[in-house]
């Protein structure tokens, strides 16, 4: 899809389609009026014989109209004016995408980011716009033998006011940076794990780093041993598919700025190994390396907007696997940082990959270290689909995280890592145990895990297990959190 943004006159603007939204009880808006007005007063005829009557992403297609250079005119209903905001905007894109995408235009023009949201500037709505026009056109079709066709729409260009096209052309570039990094991601979680291995997924980096210019290095199995990653090759023990270590550096300011390191978990699939899950729906556990695939998604966003910051992506890939070479209940391993620990449950094996990589991450004398992970059911439990667990050891990287969610609508929400929780994680025999005696608490035991393995470097944990991916019907990878991690990076780069 291409996408542009352009200053028009909405009845002047020549294309298959022109797109404009109506409030509830048929109030026109600003557009909307200047097409009506062009019209000889046609819409809001239309509206007034109960057409549509503006409820929240309902569609009136309109052939012909007079008085308007346009093949068509698509209205779309905002809902109630006063409770206009972000998801209803959201919404109102998402609705007028899938109109389009059924119709026959080839091209069209739309007219609602020129409509005021509250608290949001122009680059803003535009920025929004494009991921929100990304996300309805999204199709994982890929693997079918029968594919639909592909609907004609193939440019979409967002109008604005006068005086904020220049805003709107950078933010314009950010969308798009920010909706191909979440369209990797997402087509990353959606492969099966029978194509979506370790090595599929250093693949990826690599060839990610020979696009634009990154520095990628893989460990494989000998040199993940050699250096001491104990823990990572646990989890690696019972799979037949070989694990990797990926190291991604990007490098767009000066080589003596401290990086951000991003860490995402990268299991390709998690059985629970032999603390093995119950079957049902299994099959989503494919989705166990949405954090690497965000990583690598923020990567790519970050590198296609040339960011002034250096950024290294560390990815542990693995697959969690029974078998006789597993690793059992009760095993001790010694991890990178030294310590030693019991593994009660293997089915808690994020915590595992994870830990070697922030042992790891070290090395590079990080600015922050953030890792991304779908690490518990009991995140989906206590935040469901709406927003992502975090965790911090500092408050700043924390807030910056949150607004960083927040401004993309992509949200986060902290939980306390306080020491009282580390009390819940005591081994008898090794130095720490992979998990707590109870379920209480769950996802902040697990960061809690992970907080022993962070060192000096102020860090961040994301717990995505019920924000990356949709199940039942709609079922698919998201992309989150690509949106929040490219608005950290945009915000601490000044681009925003
Ligand atoms: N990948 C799972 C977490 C998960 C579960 C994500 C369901 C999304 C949906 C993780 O590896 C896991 O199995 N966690 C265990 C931890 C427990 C054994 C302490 C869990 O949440 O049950
Ligand atoms: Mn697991
Ligand atoms: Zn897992």
């Amino acid at each position: 899809m291409e996408f542009s943004t352009k200053s028009i006159t909405p009845d002047k603007a020549k294309c298959d389609c022109i797109v404009a939204g109506v409030f509830e009880s048929r109030r026109l808006s600003a557009p909307a009026q200047a097409l009506d007005k062009a019209a000889g007063g046609h819409l809001a005829r239309l509206l007034r014989r109960g057409d549509m009557d503006g409820k929240r992403g309902a569609t009136l297609l309109l052939h012909g109209a007079p008085g308007i250079a346009a093949a068509r005119v698509l209205l779309v209903g905002l809902g109630k004016e006063a409770a206009y905001g972000d998801k209803a905007n959201r919404e109102a894109v998402a609705a007028a995408l899938r109109a389009l995408k059924a119709g026959g235009s080839r091209d069209a023009v739309l007219t609602l980011g020129e409509v005021p949201l509250p608290g949001r500037d122009a680059a803003w709505r535009v920025r929004q716009g494009v991921l929100a026009a990304n996300d309805a056109l999204y199709r994982s079709d890929f693997l079918k033998s029968q594919r639909e066709d592909a609907p004609s729409l193939s440019a979409v260009t967002f109008s604005v006011a006068a005086g904020e096209a220049r805003a709107a052309s950078a933010a314009l570039a950010q969308g798009v940076a920010i909706a191909a990094g979440m369209d990797l991601a997402r087509e990353l979680g959606n492969l099966p794990a029978n194509l979506c291995t370790p090595t599929y997924l250093a693949q990826q980096a690599q060839k990610l780093a020979r696009t634009h210019r990154m520095k990628c290095q893989v460990l494989d199995h000998a040199r993940m041993a050699k250096l001491g990653m104990g823990a990572l090759l646990a989890v690696a023990a019972g799979a037949r598919q070989p694990p990797r270590f990926i190291v991604l550096q990007y490098a767009g300011d000066k080589a003596k700025r401290k990086p951000v390191v991003l860490v995402g978990k990268g299991v390709t699939f998690d059985s629970g190994g032999i603390s093995l899950k119950p079957g049902a729906e299994m099959d989503e556990m494919k989705y166990d390396m949405s954090g690497a695939a965000s990583v690598l998604g923020a990567l790519r966003a970050a590198a296609q907007m040339r960011l002034p910051l250096n950024i290294v992506g560390l990815i542990p890939a693995t697959e969690n696997m029974p078998g006789g070479g597993a690793t059992r209940p009760g095993d001790i391993v010694t991890s990178l940082s030294g310590q030693t620990i019991e593994i009660l449950n293997t089915d808690a094996e994020g915590r595992l990959i994870l830990c070697d990589a922030l042992t790891y991450a070290g090395r590079f004398e990080p600015d922050c270290v953030v890792d991304i992970a779908t690490q518990t059911g009991a995140c989906v439990i206590a935040l469901g689909a709406v927003a992502s667990g975090l965790m911090a050891n500092d408050e700043t990287l924390a807030g910056e995280l949150l607004a960083a969610g927040q401004a993309a609508g992509d949200r986060a929400w902290q939980l306390p890592l306080w020491d009282d929780y580390q009390e819940m994680l005591k081994s008898n025999f090794a130095d720490i145990p992979n998990i707590s005696g109870s379920r209480a608490a769950g996802t902040i035991t697990g960061a809690c895990f992970l907080a022993r393995f962070t060192g000096q470097y102020r860090w961040a944990h994301l717990d995505i297990a019920g924000t990356a991916w949709r199940s039942g019907k709609e079922k698919g990878s998201t992309g989150r959190p690509v949106p929040l991690l490219t608005h950290f990076l945009l915000q601490r780069a000044g681009k925003l």
